[in-house]
């Protein structure tokens, strides 16, 4: 089994921001999960030099536009490294095998009969590097970039993409996998049932470029160009052995800004040029900075050098990959990132290494005991977490197995908690059940170890060895996520691996909060020396975190929080829901909590309310409610809750009910 897959290759007139950094974290988090699951994969990367930006930026450095492309590529292979970014070749579009395939893939287009020579007289913006109609400018300005494009006549070669429209539309149909997400799909079925016009496909009168075959006074249009690396890279042009071997690529990971051309124009090109076409295009969402698009001139451009310096490369990766929907559009901030990096991290993920190991140590010297005493609920949740996680990666859903990994994290937790190890060690009785809990925890860490080494690969890896495992991670194979019954191995003891921010506001921080055992330390709080030496034995430790200022600032009494805007896709990642109350009873020894029985259409579900002062049982049962469906479970006095029940903050705060209105049935979404 193979895979090829590649990324969007760079534009180098500015260094990679946290949006396209992105794109490659996530597109090496599914090279990783291949490799980990023994797919022979390969893993493209690359930059896109022939733009007209790049040339002019060279020019406004004084630099010739090769110098300035090649100061840039070590810039970029720079930030890949730092994040961890696994690319098995990195192709330039100034490349010799890259102008061979260019310079081919021209001319047997051309030879199919589907480029013509013309005239184009138009707008064109130079940051999209595209034509721009009429109709598609603002106030005259081109919306993407908010600057005014330019006026150009010029002899062009036009390809005949009017020609593929159906042979487009035929694909589609016989392939729906080949769009992802299916939003995606719908917007470019959309675009191509009205029409498609031809497209211009060299400028006439340029130097930087490749120059077209059949006539050197034009160069190929940079996106033309540029789309070819995909093909150069397996070897198109070249090396035939190779692209037999690796052509068709199995996936394109690109920015939903760009499908137009990856899913209309290159699979127009790859039919004319006799290629078999690409098995999957997925175009990802936009990351945004505090709900606004990153823009240099509005400030809102994020480094990711800077994101991976603050708290660590790992849960910079972990942040983007679990907190996105991966498809969707989502959203970075300072404070969000430390959130959850004390949630997932320090609280849950750091909290579970530490505890296990200590536990281990204090009992059993670290020599992990084989059980007598039969795995139980933990191991039926680990091998569900892998069939869900396993489910989700083969579907490119990357935050829906995070969040598998972490529900099995959590679970870990509960379960240490429940079993009270602490309790049965006082009890010589009960050393087995002791012996059992112990494996169970440890064995449980282990698979989630293995299941976050594409997302987390340094600090998976060194997890994966404290919890006993010392083989090189590469070696490491989904297989061995399955639940082994009894392997004897030693722990190995380690520094907290995330050290817990002190941060004014974290508000899901207290929910989620780890069990507490009082024989094994929580997490320590982070020292407040701004950096502290990475910790030892762990490659790339993550740095302990520099709280940005703004945080730190203590809120005024009763101060409001300024909302920040977010987009439609991260409101729809919230799924609310009309349920119907089954029953409802106070939970004992709480004023507060109301455990509710509720039929959420699909499944019934425990969920416990804050709403016990306010409402008596008998008067909810059979009424209709508004649940957050997509919550984590939470356990709340020991009784675990599944969901949130919407309610009004009224009078003096206490929670009103809302009700859906007439026509709702348990089951039906809120949006
Ligand atoms: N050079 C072209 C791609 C040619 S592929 C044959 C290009 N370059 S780019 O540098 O502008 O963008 C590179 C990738 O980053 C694109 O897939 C783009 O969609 C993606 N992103 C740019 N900004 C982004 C965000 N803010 N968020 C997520 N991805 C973003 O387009």
């Amino acid at each position: 089994m193979r895979f090829y897959l590649t990324t969007a290759i760079d534009y180098v007139n500015s260094r990679p921001h946290l949006g396209t950094a992105y794109e490659k974290i996530t597109a090496d988090v599914i090279a990783r999960y291949k490799r980990l699951s023994g797919v022979e994969t390969r893993f493209l990367m690359g930059n896109d030099e022939h733009s007209q930006n790049v040339f002019r930026k060279a020019r406004e450095l004084g630099l010739d536009p090769n110098t300035y492309c090649d100061q840039m590529e070590t810039a970029f292979r720079d930030v890949w490294a730092k994040l961890s970014i696994s690319f098995d070749d990195f192709i330039r579009t100034t490349s010799p095998r890259h102008r061979a395939a260019v310079q081919q893939m021209a001319q047997a287009c051309y030879d199919a009969g589907d480029v013509y020579e013309g005239h184009y007289e138009g707008w064109y913006c130079v940051s999209c590097e595209a034509f721009k109609q009429e109709k598609d400018l603002v106030d005259g300005k081109c919306q993407i970039h908010l600057t005014t494009p330019e006026w150009i006549r010029e002899k062009n070669y036009f390809f005949r993409l009017s020609k593929y429209q159906q042979p487009l539309l035929d694909h589609y149909a016989a392939h729906p996998e080949f769009i992802q997400p299916e939003i995606r799909r719908n917007e470019i079925l959309r675009l191509v049932e009205s029409g498609l016009e031809d497209i211009s496909i060299s400028r006439a009168g340029q130097s930087w470029g490749i120059p077209l075959p059949f006539d050197p006074s034009s160069v190929v249009y940079v996106w033309f160009d540029a789309l070819i690396n995909y093909a150069a890279a397996a070897g198109y042009g070249t090396d035939a052995a190779l692209l037999a071997k690796w052509w068709p690529a199995d996936l394109h990971v690109i920015g939903k800004d760009i499908t137009r051309f990856h899913c209309v124009v290159w699979p127009a090109m790859l039919m004319s040029a006799g290629l078999p076409l690409p098995r999957h295009v997925f175009g990802h969402g936009w990351v945004h900075f505090k709900g606004q698009k990153m823009s240099k001139s509005l400030g809102t451009v994020v480094d990711p050098l800077e994101a991976a310096d603050r708290l660590g490369p790992d849960p910079l990766r972990l942040y983007l990959v679990k907190e996105i929907p991966y498809g969707g559009d989502g959203d970075f901030s300072w404070e969000r990132f430390e959130e959850r990096y004390n949630v997932d991290l320090a609280n849950n993920l750091g909290n579970l290494v530490s505890r296990v190991t200590a536990m281990v140590e204090k009992y059993r010297g670290l020599a992990l005991p084989v059980p007598v005493v039969p795995s139980g609920r933990l191991r039926a949740i680990s091998i569900e977490t892998l069939a869900t996680y396993r489910d989700a990666m083969d579907r490119y859903a990357l935050h829906e197995a995070m969040a598998a990994v972490f529900a099995l994290v959590d679970a870990t937790n509960e379960f240490i908690a429940s079993s009270a190890p602490w309790a049965l060690a006082k009890d010589p009785a009960r050393a087995d059940a002791l012996s059992g809990v112990l494996y169970d925890a440890a064995e449980a860490l282990r698979i989630a170890a293995i299941l976050l080494l594409p997302v987390m690969p340094t600090c998976a890896a060194e997890i994966l060895r404290r919890a006993g495992d010392l083989r090189p991670a590469p070696d490491v194979r989904l297989t061995d996520a399955e639940w082994q019954n009894a392997t004897a191995r030693t722990l190995v003891k380690g520094p907290a691996l995330w050290p817990r921010l002190e941060i004014q506001s974290a508000p899901d921080a207290a929910v989620e909060t780890a069990v507490t055992d009082p024989t094994v330390p929580g997490p320590p709080p982070a020292p407040n020396a701004p950096n502290v030496p990475n910790a030892p034995n762990v490659p790339n430790a993550p740095n302990v975190p520099n709280v940005p200022n703004a945080s730190k600032a203590p809120l005024a009494p009763g101060a409001p929080l300024a909302p920040e805007p977010i987009s439609i896709d991260q409101f729809m990642s919230i799924e609310l829901r009309v349920a119907k109350v089954l029953t409802a009873e106070r939970v004992p020894k709480s004023k507060k909590l109301m455990q509710l029985r509720i039929d959420a259409g699909t499944e019934e579900r425990t969920i416990v309310a804050g709403i016990a002062e306010e409402y008596e049982p008998d008067t909810l049962v059979g009424r209709l409610i508004v649940i957050v469906f997509n919550l984590k479970p939470a356990k709340l006095m020991g009784i675990e809750s599944n969901g949130m029940v919407l309610a009004a903050s009224g009078a003096d705060g206490k929670p009103v009910l809302v009700e859906p209105g007439p026509g709702s049935a348990p089951g039906m979404r809120v949006r």
